[in-house]
């Protein structure tokens, strides 16, 4: 399947990305690791493409200014989870609230952005998503993550091999 939005609303989501990273942190998230060699920031990018694709792809009508800022925050809790902090334990369940927190601190969120943000570690946060925004992310940080996981274990294997 080629993921690739038409010229049109691959535009707007660069006018969407531009504007989030002029008024946050975000671009603070590339200097952190989230899956393999993929930074926070660029999975967060991929995500928030994918989000926006499935959406166009699947004729579901939606805000994509709304549904773009949503996906593209959804990880912006803007520390290295990989480094050992206490106040980084147990980052799988704890992330999506602050993430939020921080989004909350740079924008004025509605309420399916919220709910995006919050809920896109379902199931392993347990409450479900409420809106199918959140559903679709949920969906596309899925199939991001183990791709870029996968692409991660590949990598590692490569460089093993030319040792
Ligand atoms: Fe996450
Ligand atoms: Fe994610």
């Amino acid at each position: 399947m080629t993921i690739k939005l038409s010229p049109a609303d691959e535009a707007e989501f660069r006018r969407i990305l531009k504007k989030v990273c002029r008024r946050s942190r975000m671009l603070e998230s590339a200097r952190h690791i989230q899956h393999g060699s993929t930074s926070v920031f660029r999975h967060s990018v991929s995500v928030a493409y994918v989000t926006f694709y499935l959406a166009r792809r699947f004729g579901i009508q939606t805000d994509a200014h709304t549904l773009v800022r949503g996906a593209l925050l959804h990880d912006y809790f803007l520390y290295d989870w990989h480094e050992r902090d206490d106040t980084h334990r147990w980052h799988g369940f704890i992330h999506a609230e602050r993430a939020l927190a921080n989004a909350m601190e740079d924008f004025e969120l509605n309420e399916i952005e919220q709910d995006m943000i919050r809920k896109h570690m379902f199931p392993l946060n347990r409450k479900p998503p409420r809106c199918r925004e959140a559903w679709l992310l949920c969906l596309a940080d899925k199939l991001c993550s183990g791709r870029e996981t996968v692409a991660g274990i590949w990598e590692r294997r490569k460089v093993l091999q030319r040792r």
